[in-house]
């Protein structure tokens, strides 16, 4: 097949949901191959397992992953659970998270599901094991907490970096095409969607010089998240919440 034949092929349709959980603002992500039915969720949250499990059921999907952005201090994941609703379901995580799952992934690797392919990016900063899945079909991004809508994570715990952070929002995600969609982890001002070209005029803090930026993460003053001593351990054993 000719390059110019290869481009007239068409892509393989995708099914897409994006969930919200009120009490901790948190985006959950469920993308499925309209073709073979296998689907991923990306950053489920604990109490919200039996919405996203019914959801997954209704559209006739079979999940094979729960995957998770990173090490969530804010939440507990709903991954563990969801494997025991779904058979054969698997978890995934950053190798660099340190945390517990049933596959690892790294800089570079892929995960298929159906006829869908998401591409990892490392983008440590906020935490050590961050990682932005890249579906380039569809020209779209789930960025986890690198990268917010006109903001990005905190780096004032867990294994935070602001020099790092800046790093990677700028190499692995900023320098994606201009009309790539961006999915992020969370919103706290009811926005649900921005773009690389969007962000990249707009974003307050990822404008700025490295050191302006290093500046500003350094003095937000935020107070702790409400759960992080029980969310932080259970989200490393994969959301099983020890008795
Ligand atoms: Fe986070």
């Amino acid at each position: 097949m000719s390059a110019e034949e290869q481009t007239c092929v068409d892509i393989s349709p995708l099914i897409f949901r994006q969930l919200f959980d009120r009490e901790t603002c948190t985006f959950t992500y469920i993308l499925g191959c309209q073709a073979t039915k296998e689907a991923i969720i990306i950053d489920p949250v604990i109490g919200l397992v039996e919405r996203d499990a019914k959801l997954i059921k209704e559209l006739g999907l079979k999940l094979k992953y729960g995957m998770n952005t990173h090490v969530h201090a804010d939440h507990i994941t709903g991954t563990g659970k969801l494997k025991e609703i779904f058979a054969g379901c698997k978890s995934i995580v950053s190798k660099r998270s340190g945390a517990k799952a049933d596959e690892f992934v790294d800089q570079g690797d892929q995960v298929m599901f159906g006829n869908q392919t998401l591409e990892c990016r490392c983008t440590p900063g906020h935490t050590d094991g961050c990682m932005t899945y890249v579906c380039h079909d569809h020209k779209m991004a789930f960025t986890g907490d690198a990268l917010l809508i006109r903001g990005c994570g905190r780096t004032d715990f867990q294994q935070g970096d602001s020099g790092r952070l800046f790093d990677s929002v700028h190499s692995q995600i900023l320098s994606l095409p201009g009309g790539y969609k961006l999915y992020v982890a969370h919103d706290y001002k009811g926005c649900t969607i921005t773009t690389v070209a969007e962000e990249k005029q707009f974003n307050p803090r990822l404008t700025q010089t490295k050191e302006k930026f290093m500046e500003i993460m350094a003095n937000l003053n935020l107070s702790a998240p409400k759960y992080i001593d029980k969310a932080v351990p259970a989200n490393m054993m994969c959301g099983y919440v020890a008795e």
